[in-house]
């Protein structure tokens, strides 16, 4: 897989910490989850420069030891930390990639699975491989700002469309799992018994973001030529009469991402004299209650027009 630039991870963190402000039910929800512990281990996976660390960091009303995973070692070296943050304890960094996650992880911890960013980039298997490590190991996760493919322009041009479908199909090249990330990895979480909730974190970007408007476009043209090199004219007049546009003020972008929010199933009851020490025999135990509730996250976002 192609390298994600540090520069473009620096134009976005504005945009993305903004958007993250809708997640915020879903940070509370994981807040009341963890409760009153003395300090609390977080391993942000993908960490980049670690614009997630940033973000939640100040958020968390608790100590926080935390672990930055990435598998390129240049990105997780220009980290920019939260290591200042009072409430900060340590932040280690390990370049390694998803499948290490569950060894990295010593028996008896359970710390919070974190990542921004990241789940369009994986395989089925490697999601697969972070659902069943956060399901059987019991874990919160919060999974935030996964692109959704919904991307508007406004005002609409009919060249869009084609844009879109061949930037979509492109992020679904070799595996990945590109837009549909959100359905795989919710799906696997609550297959696996897992609270699962969800919130919008849309991009709404107007002229005041134009660098990183521009950059996406220009990016976006240019992953539409390399998947199909047929489509360099449209693609061109396309960035050329958008870049038109967004000179002269005239030009939005919402890009849809979606936060996902999993709580580990509530723990099976204990029959009294289970607990006692006097164990029933299995046939006389309660059922498993099966998974809890979902975790209240607060009303729903308004998502009308996605
Ligand atoms: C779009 S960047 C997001 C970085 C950062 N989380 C942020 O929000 O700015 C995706 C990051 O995931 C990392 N990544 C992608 N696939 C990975 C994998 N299988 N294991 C570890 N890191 C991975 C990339 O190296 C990159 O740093």
């Amino acid at each position: 897989m192609r390298p994600i630039p540090a520069s473009w991870l620096t134009l976005r963190r504005e945009a993305d910490h903004r958007a993250r402000e809708h997640s915020l039910p879903l940070l509370d929800a994981l807040v009341e989850h963890v409760g009153h512990r003395e300090s609390v281990e977080l391993i942000d996976i993908g960490a980049g420069t670690g614009s997630n660390q940033a973000w939640l960091a100040p958020r968390l009303p608790f100590e926080q030891v935390w672990t930055l995973l990435d598998h390129d070692a240049a990105l997780i070296g220009e980290t920019t930390s939260a290591e200042g943050h009072p409430r900060v304890l340590e932040t280690r960094r390990i370049v390694a990639g998803i499948g290490e996650l569950d060894g990295l992880i010593p028996e008896g911890s359970s710390p919070v699975v974190t990542c921004s960013a990241v789940l369009d980039l994986l395989t089925r298997a490697q999601a697969g491989q972070l659902a069943r490590v956060v399901a059987d190991r019991r874990l919160p996760a919060l999974f935030s700002l996964t692109v959704t493919g919904d991307v508007a322009l406004g005002p609409a041009d009919p060249r869009d469309r084609t844009v879109a479908e061949a930037f979509n199909a492109h992020q679904r090249r070799e595996g990945l799992l590109g837009p549909d990330a959100v359905g795989v990895v919710t799906d696997l979480l609550r297959e696996a018994g897992c609270r699962v909730v969800t919130r919008a974190t849309d991009w709404s970007l107007g002229p005041e973001q134009a660098p990183l408007i521009e950059k996406y476009l220009r990016d976006r043209a240019d992953v539409v030529v390399e998947h199909d090199a047929a489509a360099e004219p449209e693609a061109s007049s396309w960035l050329a009469a958008r870049l038109e546009l967004l000179a002269r003020g005239g030009l939005s972008l919402t890009v849809a991402h979606t936060d996902i929010l999993s709580l580990p199933a509530a723990a099976p009851a204990v029959p009294a004299a289970e607990a006692a020490g006097n164990a029933a025999p299995a046939a006389d135990r309660a059922p498993d209650p099966g998974p809890g509730p979902e975790p209240d996250p607060g009303p729903e976002p308004d998502t009308a027009g996605r």
